[in-house]
């Protein structure tokens, strides 16, 4: 008889055993989104099952993540007022700024990382400074390092900066070496396309951009090897992680980054990808659970360590995931 899986596979026990690649809570991060204005608060429509929480109502639900089981969240944060230099995203009182204050005093277990960008706080939803009508990179890096001066001095563990400028990493490990904060680990957004799949966190997020669009900065989702460049320079500008985002889309992505560097890799399932299942869901064309299940664990087979899912808080709550 020929030699098969089929022996195995017909055993449950030795199945599951056997199983390479697997979810569990610990890898994961969950996304929130937290308002200043109280008012801004709630669901939204175009992501459905995703709410905005205010300040007030975070301690609760920081709670609840971790009655769950979840060790990590990502925050983004949206302000009251928005200017052109996006001034509120660095200020002391700022919305991300305050909900880690909370975040810490309330659920010190959890790992906190920030989003390092300008888009949610720019008036024209652009990630940088715009000098003549146009992003510039170099006038944009010294705010992303004051960004995440002031996340870390809040109390973020981790920051996560997502811009797509050239030399982000450089400047914020910099800057953050120089305040004495040298134990803090970057998570950059190495490999980011420009991607259709972010409709529904633009929505909840509010950072839309108000003219043109982010195809300057972000990656060309025709190229593969641009990932690998921009990867091995995050490295070197000294990146702990690295990110591909978006992840279903991009899994060869994921893999080739696996097998050339020697670095943890976090893959972000992006709005889109989450609207998708979850719509799909809704309508009765998919069954939910073995859907995300089977999507996630595609992403960990390519080779994520990481993965940051709005399914997360889902997730923690099947008691038998495999
Ligand atoms: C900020 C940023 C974006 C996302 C996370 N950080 C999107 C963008 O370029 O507008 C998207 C995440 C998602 O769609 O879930 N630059």
């Amino acid at each position: 008889m020929t030699i098969s899986m089929r022996r195995l596979r017909m055993n449950p026990v030795l199945r599951e055993a056997l199983r390479e690649h697997r979810i569990h809570r610990e890898s994961l991060i969950l996304p929130l989104f937290v308002v200043e204005e109280e008012s801004m608060a709630g669901s939204i429509f175009s992501f459905p099952g995703m709410e905005r929480f205010s300040l007030q109502a975070l301690p609760e639900a920081l709670e609840e993540i971790v009655s769950l089981g979840l060790r990590m969240v990502l925050l983004f944060g949206i302000p009251r007022k928005k200017d052109p230099q996006g001034e509120r995203a660095y200020r002391e009182d700022g919305v991300v700024q305050q909900a880690l204050r909370i975040g810490k005093s309330v659920a010190p277990s959890l790992l906190y990382i920030t989003d390092v960008c300008l888009c949610g706080y720019t008036t024209h939803g652009h990630c940088g400074i715009v000098v003549d009508g146009r992003v510039d990179n170099e006038a944009t890096l010294p705010v992303l390092a004051e960004i995440a001066l002031s996340h870390v001095r809040a109390g973020a563990d981790m920051v996560a900066p997502s811009s797509m400028m050239d030399g982000q990493v450089r400047a914020i490990r910099r800057r953050l070496d120089e305040a004495g904060f040298a134990h803090i680990p970057i998570m950059a957004y190495s490999a980011k396309y420009a991607s259709a799949f972010y409709g529904p966190f633009r929505e909840v997020a509010c950072s839309r951009p108000q003219f043109g669009d982010r195809r300057s900065y972000q990656m060309d989702f025709g190229n593969r090897w641009e990932a690998l460049r921009e990867v091995a320079l995050d490295i070197e500008e000294g990146a702990d992680i690295v990110m591909v985002k978006p992840a279903l889309l991009y899994l060869d992505v994921i893999r080739e980054i696996r097998e050339h560097f020697q670095v943890p890799v976090a893959a972000y399932s992006v709005s889109g990808e989450y609207a998708m299942v979850k719509t799909a869901a809704q309508e009765g064309f998919l069954e939910e659970k073995p859907a995300v299940l089977e999507l996630l664990t595609a992403i960990k087979r390519a080779g994520a360590d990481l993965l940051i899912t709005y399914y997360a808080r889902e997730i923690a709550q099947w008691e038998d995931i495999r």
